[in-house]
């Protein structure tokens, strides 16, 4: 791994894992059992992307080159709904999985009753970490509307799923053991992982432009930036599934062809899943081309989104 992307993930993640231990209840704080399970499942060790893409389109969208005061908050109530995200996706009733972060995960810990409680607690802490942001209300409402809409059910769709997380997680579940089409992977993928990665990128950019607002035209660029990485990110997931051990990845292996899932490589093969992946970093970069230098961060992480190896 390049030193560059090393050493933005490493800076990211401190700045998030501080942000992250002050808001967290401590362990000793009761009910225990609760703030036990959701420290266990933050702090087992996640890449914590989201909110280094989010810290990272903040400081782009300033424009002063520093991370915004109170950005590292809102990557830390991003990575809380991940989090949570990642405890119900490995309930018995969802994906059925005991092994997350190289750790067994909550439910395997705490219980199942606990579980969905810490992923409740984790998705009710993140809004209220948002609703406290050092912003004016009409930026906060901004973050929040985006944010509260990319984990949801997918607004605003008849008959074509519509991104949000909740959704695809749906749409992904009812499609175990079917065979596949290309526009079903493509739009739970959007879904399930591609919205949550895209408001990462958009609500950074509408804190990073503070009280003068956010350009209509940076927000759609960030957008299109977040959609094309996010996508990938997911495409990346399931070669990563069937191509690593579990060890590696510090989550179990081979669990999407044991589950019959709707999987990009279901679809395409790995190599051309390998190739989508690419094409879709290529087509990202392009649509942060007007920021020129100050995209680099960016550009280097979504680089990054496909060459991990968990
Ligand atoms: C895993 O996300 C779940 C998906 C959406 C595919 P990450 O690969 O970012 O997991 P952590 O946060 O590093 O554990
Ligand atoms: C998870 O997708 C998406 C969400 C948690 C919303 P996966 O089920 O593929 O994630 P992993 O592989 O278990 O991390
Ligand atoms: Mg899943
Ligand atoms: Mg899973
Ligand atoms: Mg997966």
């Amino acid at each position: 791994m390049p030193s560059d992307v090393k050493e933005l993930l490493a800076t990211g993640a401190a700045l998030t894992d501080a942000a992250l231990e002050r808001l967290l209840p401590g362990p000793q704080t009761v009910p225990h059992s609760i703030h036990r399970a959701m420290r266990h499942s933050v702090f087992a060790g996640g890449k914590r992307l989201r909110p280094i893409l989010c810290i990272e389109a903040a400081r782009m969208v300033a424009g002063t080159g520093q991370v915004p005061e109170g950005a590292a908050d809102l990557g830390a109530a991003l990575e809380m709904l991940h989090t949570y995200s990642l405890i119900h996706d490995d309930l018995p009733a969802l994906d059925n999985d005991d092994l997350r972060r190289g750790q067994p995960t909550c439910h395997v810990v705490f219980g199942e009753a606990i579980a969905i409680l810490a992923g409740d607690a984790l998705q009710t802490l993140a809004f209220q970490t948002i609703a406290a942001l050092a912003s004016t209300p009409e930026t906060t409402v901004a973050i929040l509307r985006d944010i509260s809409t990319a984990v949801s059910t997918g607004i605003g769709g008849a008959s074509v799923l519509a991104p949000g997380m909740i959704g695809g997680q749906v749409v992904d579940i009812e499609s175990e053991g079917k065979a596949p089409t290309a526009e079903l992977v493509e739009s739970i993928h959007r879904s399930k992982t591609g919205a949550l990665i895209t408001t990462s990128i958009v609500s950074g950019g509408i804190y990073g432009a503070g009280s003068a607002g956010a350009h209509a035209d940076t927000i759609s660029r960030l957008r299109i930036f977040g959609e094309k990485a996010g996508l990938a990110f997911q495409i990346v997931d399931d070669v990563l599934d069937m191509t690593q051990d579990s060890a590696q990845l510090g989550k179990t292996a081979g669990k999407d062809a044991a589950s019959i899932k709707a999987t990009w490589p279901a679809v395409f093969g790995i190599d051309q899943s390998i190739r989508d992946a690419d094409q879709l970093i290529a087509d990202a970069f392009e649509a942060l081309a007007p920021f020129g230098e100050a995209a680099t961060p960016l550009k280097t992480l979504a680089q990054y989104l496909t060459k991990r190896k968990n």
